[in-house]
């Protein structure tokens, strides 16, 4: 048995020096739950002057990632450097040079995961990548393990932590939606260029990889509907409130008759929801199983600390099969689903509309919904004059008719503007 496994390092930005730091700290107990003591032997930095504060000697650390991915005594790589290249590159490398490779990197698995799984099947070696979803929230082992018998029909996420700030300050504090990102990013919570969170793409790339574990399915990023919350107003989540719903953006991946549905998008949620109430920064991710019925993850999404303890989780898992044999579960996905598109999908759905106040308004409105086989469950008619408005929430409709019902809305004399509409996900659907 070996008394130490070597760990090799991509990155030692926010992730990576706390999990340098976290298993100096915690090393006692890491090494008695392993049966060895886990020993960083090289690390991969693009810049060797910079202080990154880590009780790591000077020695171990490398601008030249490669010299980390072929050393003969490094075992498990981590890869915690971030983008598509050269990070897929050097994960490749490391499978071929028959290392374990634990990844946090979203963006990378949800694009190409299906190249990584199946090289590190090829090459018998593990895969493990917890903290690439919802940083500190276990919930890839738990989908892979745990739910491992389970037919899970349906996971509702909030997988964003930024957008879900955002909508929190807005909903609790009216602040406007730039303010509200204007305070994400000086905290810390949201990159210079914000467009991966708030246009949805983060969360998308985060649900195609639970629902190709959840569903056994081949899907990617790309294959996920996306809207982002750009276009939510104070207004909306106003309504929404007085409606006894609050506004999230949602992460909704689910089995429709044989096929994967999948979309990221802002929509209304009931109050009374446990996803409701996930407010800030935070993330959970609701699962829906036929057995098991309903189960709730929830927790830091992002942040060096609960980010570093789902990578090392995934090592001292690896580390234990290194020193007492055993293998991890496989990832590669078998399953031939198709991708449902977004237009079969079935929502409900709320609507406000601008109308010239003036009797026989709503008849006409009502007989656009049913030439359209969209059914209203209910509808608020406020303010006079100029300023007369219908809020409206239908039952549940397919996607194609709720969009032609909105072309057909924006013909109509007595229509002024279509001024918002937005998903509602509730035990409706
Ligand atoms: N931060 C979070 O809360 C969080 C949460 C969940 C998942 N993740 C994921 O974890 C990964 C790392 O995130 P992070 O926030 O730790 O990023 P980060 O602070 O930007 O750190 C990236 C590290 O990788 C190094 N690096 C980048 N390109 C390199 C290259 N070509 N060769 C060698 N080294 C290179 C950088 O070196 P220098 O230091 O010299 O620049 C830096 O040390 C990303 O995939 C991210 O999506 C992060």
């Amino acid at each position: 048995m070996a008394d130490a496994v070597g760990i090799g390092l991509l990155g030692c930005g926010i992730v990576g020096a706390e999990v340098a730091q976290t298993l100096a700290a915690h090393e006692k107990e890491i090494t008695q739950r392993v049966g060895a003591r886990l020993e960083i032997r090289k690390v991969a930095v693009r810049n060797l002057g910079k202080d990154r504060n880590v009780v790591l000697p000077d020695s171990v650390f490398t601008d030249n990632a490669t010299d980390v991915v072929s050393d003969p005594d490094i075992q498990v790589i981590i890869e915690v450097m971030g983008g598509i290249e050269p990070a897929r590159t050097l994960i490749l490398e490391a499978f071929a040079a028959g290392k374990h490779v634990i990844s946090a990197n979203k963006e990378l698995i949800g694009t190409l995961g299906k190249e990584l799984f199946d090289a590190a099947d090829r090459a018998e070696v593990e895969f493990s990548f917890e903290a690439a979803v919802a940083g500190g929230v276990p919930i890839v082992r738990p989908l892979k393990e745990s739910l491992a018998g389970e037919s899970v029909e349906r996971i509702v996420g909030i997988l964003n932590g930024t957008t879900n700030y955002i909508l929190t300050k807005m909903s609790e504090e009216e602040m406007e939606f730039g303010e509200a990102l204007a305070e994400a990013q000086n905290l810390g919570y949201s990159e210079l260029d914000p467009t991966a969170d708030i246009e949805g793409f983060d969360a998308a790339a985060k649900l195609s990889i639970l629902a190709s574990i959840a569903f056994n399915a081949n899907v990617v990023a790309g294959d996920v509907y996306r809207e982002g919350i750009t276009k939510v107003t104070l207004a909306d989540i106003a309504f929404a409130e007085n409606l006894g719903y609050a506004v999230k953006l949602l992460a909704i991946a689910e089995k429709v008759d044989g096929e994967i549905a999948m979309r990221v998008h802002p929509a209304m949620i009931p109050a009374t929801h446990p996803l409701a109430s996930v407010r800030d920064n935070l993330n959970a991710i609701f699962v829906e199983g036929d057995k098991v019925g309903e189960v709730m993850f929830y927790g830091r999404g992002a942040g060096g600390g609960p980010t570093a303890i789902s990578v090392i989780g995934d090592v001292i898992d690896v580390a234990r099969h290194i020193v007492g044999g055993g293998t991890g579960v496989r990832h590669a996905s078998t399953g031939t689903a198709k991708v449902r598109p977004m237009n079969k999908t079935r929502s409900q759905y709320y609507v406000l509309l601008r109308i010239a106040d003036r009797p026989g308004v709503l008849a006409q409105v009502s007989q656009a919904f049913t030439d359209n086989d969209v059914s209203i469950r209910s509808v608020l008619q406020e303010g006079f004059g100029d300023e007369a408005s219908l809020i409206m929430v239908t039952h549940t409709a397919l996607e194609q008719n709720f969009q032609a019902l909105l072309t057909a809305l924006r013909h109509l004399d007595i229509v002024e503007d279509v001024v918002s509409s937005m998903r509602v996900q509730s035990a409706e659907d």
